[in-house]
C-alpha cells in the first residue's frame, strides 16, 4: 500500500517545478501590449492590470457580447466605439433594433437614420453591385423573411419582374455603372415598379396560373403599401458613404414589426459587405469599420445572412462585427465560432452557461464568477492565433465607461409642506440617471415614443419635472396606479409622499379643464 508523506520544501525548489495550474490571467505583456494602438476596457479582477484590447494576435477582430438584460452590453459597446474612434479613427455602423443607441449617437455628434420616420432605403438600389447580383441578394432576403422559397413559380415570377423593372429603367444587367447616354446616373426602380409589372401581367390575363401571380403580388405588396413603403421609395442615404461616415446609427425602432426591421438590417449588411469588398484590402493600423448588431437575433442567427460573410472576410478588410445578445444560442454558430473575443456579462440560465462553457472551454471557477457578476463586470475570452500557456478567459473588475451621465430631477415642491420646503435637511428632488430612467420606463411597458417624450420634457425644462405632473403623465400613458407606485418607489420616493402625490394628482386632473398634461408640464 502506498503512503502519502508530508514534506517541507523550500520556495526556491518549488518555483523550479513545473507549474501545474495555468495562471488565471494573461501576463501584462499580453493585456497591455501597445496602449496607443489598442482599446482600453478596464482592469483585471485579480492582479488589477489594465486590459487594452487589440486583435493582432487573435484569430479575428470580431466580438460577441452576451449577458442578461441590464448587465452592461450596450454600455460596453458605446464605450468601446468611442475609444476606437479616438485611437483608430474607426467608423461604426450600428443596427439599432430598439432605438437604444439613438440618443447616444446624437450626443456623440454622429448621424442617426430613422427608418419609418422620414428615412427610406430603396431595396432595389444596386449599391455598387450589378443588377444581376442585386436580384440574387433581394431574393435571398425575401427567402429569409417570407415563404417565397416554398413557391418556386412565384419566386420565378418575382425575379423576372424585378429584372424587367431594371431593364425598363435602362439598367444594364451586368454592369456596376449605370449611366444614360448623356452621362447622368440612372435612377433605380423600386418595388412599386415591380408590383406594377406583375399587376399588368395579371390584368392582361395572358398568364396561365393567375393564382400564382396574385400571391406573388400580395407578398410584395406588404412592402409597398402607403405608410409601409419604407423600402419602396428612393433611398434617402448615400450607400457609397456607409462605411466611412464616422458614427452612424440606423434606428429601426420606428418600423412596424420584426419583418421590416430584419429587412432593413439584412439589406444594410448586404450593402456594407459590398462596400467592404469594393474598397479592397489595405494594410492599416486598427479597424476601419465596426458593424454592430445588438439583439438582432433574426440576422445573427441566420446562416445565409451577410453577417456570416462579414465575419468570414472581415479580417482581410479590417472590418469587425460586434454581435450582442441576451441569449448566446441565438447567435449563429458560424459567427460564434469565428469571433476572436467574447465578452461575457452576467449570465444566469444553466443552458446558456453550458453552451458558453462548452464552446469557450473555461473553468468552473470562471463559470461560477459569471453567475455572480454585477452590472458592468464581465469575463473575457480571447482566441489567440498561437497556443497560449495562460488562461485565455479572465475576469474584468468593471468596464470603465466613457459615457457622460445625465441626471434628471423630479421636483417634490408640490408634495412637501411649507415647513419641509424650508428645511435644508429635507430632499427637494429625487434624481435619476437618464438612461436608468429610460430603462425603467421601458421595463414598465412604455413604448419608445413615450420614453422619448418623457426625455424631451425633462430636457426642455432644464432636466427637471414636477413629480405630480410626472405621475399624471404616467397615468396618461396607461400605467396602472400600482405600477406607478412601484416605479416611484424604485426611484426612492417614500410611501407617504407617494400617497400625497396621488392626492395632488387627482386634484390637478379635476381642475385641468381641457388642457393637456404636456402643456401643463411645459408651462410649470
Ligand atoms: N460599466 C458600467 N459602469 C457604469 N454603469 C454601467 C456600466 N455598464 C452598464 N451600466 C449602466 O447599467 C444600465 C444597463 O446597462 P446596459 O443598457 O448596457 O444593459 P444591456 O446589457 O445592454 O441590457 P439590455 O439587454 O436590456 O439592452 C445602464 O443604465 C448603464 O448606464
Ligand atoms: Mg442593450
Amino acid at each position: 500500500m502506498s503512503m502519502l508523506r508530508l514534506r517541507d520544501i523550500s520556495n526556491i525548489s518549488l518555483a523550479s517545478r513545473t507549474i501545474f495550474v495555468r495562471p488565471p490571467e494573461p501576463p501584462p505583456e499580453v493585456l497591455w501590449k501597445d496602449p496607443s494602438n489598442s482599446i482600453f476596457i478596464g482592469k483585471t479582477k485579480i492582479f488589477h492590470i489594465p486590459f487594452y484590447w487589440n486583435y493582432e494576435e487573435l484569430t479575428n477582430p470580431h466580438l460577441a457580447i452576451v449577458g442578461i438584460t441590464g448587465s452592461g452590453k450596450s454600455y460596453f459597446i458605446k464605450t468601446f466605439l468611442t475609444r476606437a474612434a479616438l485611437v483608430w479613427n474607426s467608423n461604426a455602423f450600428i443596427i439599432d433594433w430598439a432605438g437604444e443607441y439613438r440618443e447616444w449617437v446624437k450626443s456623440a455628434g454622429g448621424q442617426v437614420i430613422s427608418l419609418g420616420k422620414g428615412s427610406y432605403i430603396n431595396l432595389l438600389d444596386i449599391g455598387g453591385m450589378t443588377p444581376n447580383n442585386r436580384i440574387k441578394q433581394v431574393m435571398r432576403t425575401l427567402a429569409i423573411l417570407t415563404n417565397i422559397e416554398q413557391y418556386p413559380e412565384q419566386k420565378r415570377l418575382t425575379e423576372m419582374a424585378i429584372e424587367k423593372a431594371y431593364k425598363k429603367a435602362n439598367f444594364k444587367m451586368d454592369s456596376i455603372v449605370q449611366k444614360d447616354s448623356a452621362g447622368n446616373v440612372l435612377i433605380a426602380p423600386t418595388l412599386k415598379d415591380v408590383v406594377e409589372i406583375l399587376e399588368k401581367e395579371y390584368k392582361s390575363g395572358s398568364y396561365e396560373y393567375p393564382a400564382e401571380l396574385q400571391n406573388a403580388i400580395y407578398r410584395l405588396k406588404q412592402f409597398t403599401r402607403p405608410g409601409q413603403d419604407f423600402f419602396a421609395q428612393q433611398s434617402t442615404l448615400d450607400l457609397a458613404k456607409l462605411t466611412t461616415s464616422g458614427l452612424v446609427c440606423l434606428d429601426l425602432s420606428g418600423l412596424p414589426d420584426e419583418t421590416f426591421r430584419a429587412l432593413a438590417a439584412l439589406s444594410m449588411l448586404q450593402f456594407i459587405k459590398e462596400r467592404m469588398r469594393a474598397v479592397g484590402w489595405r494594410k492599416k493600423k486598427g479597424i476601419r469599420l465596426f458593424v454592430v448588431l445588438d439583439e438582432a437575433w433574426k440576422i445573427a442567427g441566420e446562416e445565409n445572412s451577410d453577417a456570416v460573410m462579414i465575419v468570414r472576410e472581415g479580417r482581410k478588410y479590417n472590418f469587425s462585427l460586434i454581435v450582442a445578445s441576451q441569449n448566446p444560442t441565438d447567435i449563429n454558430e458560424a459567427i460564434f465560432s469565428n469571433v476572436g473575443t467574447t465578452f461575457i456579462f452576467k449570465v444566469k440560465f444553466e443552458k446558456y452557461l453550458n453552451y458558453l462553457q462548452g464552446s469557450l472551454n473555461f473553468s468552473d471557477y470562471i463559470r461560477g464568477e459569471i453567475t455572480q457578476l454585477g452590472v458592468g463586470q464581465c469575463a473575457v475570452n480571447m482566441a489567440f492565433t498561437t497556443t497560449a500557456n495562460f488562461s485565455s478567459t479572465f475576469m474584468i473588475k468593471k468596464v470603465i465607461g466613457e459615457e457622460p451621465l445625465v441626471e434628471y430631477f423630479l421636483d417634490l415642491k408640490h408634495v412637501l409642506t411649507e415647513e419641509e420646503r424650508r428645511d435644508v435637511k429635507v430632499a427637494q428632488t429625487v434624481s435619476v440617471e437618464r438612461e436608468e430612467l429610460r430603462r425603467r420606463l421601458r421595463m414598465y411597458g412604455l413604448n419608445e415614443s413615450q420614453i422619448e417624450e418623457v426625455s424631451s420634457l425633462f430636457d426642455k425644462k432644464n432636466k427637471h419635472m414636477d413629480i405630480v405632473s410626472f405621475a399624471i403623465l404616467m397615468q396618461r400613458y396607461g400605467l396602472a396606479r400600482n405600477k406607478i407606485t412601484s416605479l416611484l418607489k424604485d426611484l426612492g420616493v417614500s410611501d407617504p409622499t407617494i400617497i400625497n402625490i396621488f392626492i395632488k394628482a387627482d386634484f390637478k386632473v379635476h381642475s385641468m379643464t381641457n388642457k393637456d398634461i404636456i402643456d401643463i408640464i411645459l408651462e410649470e
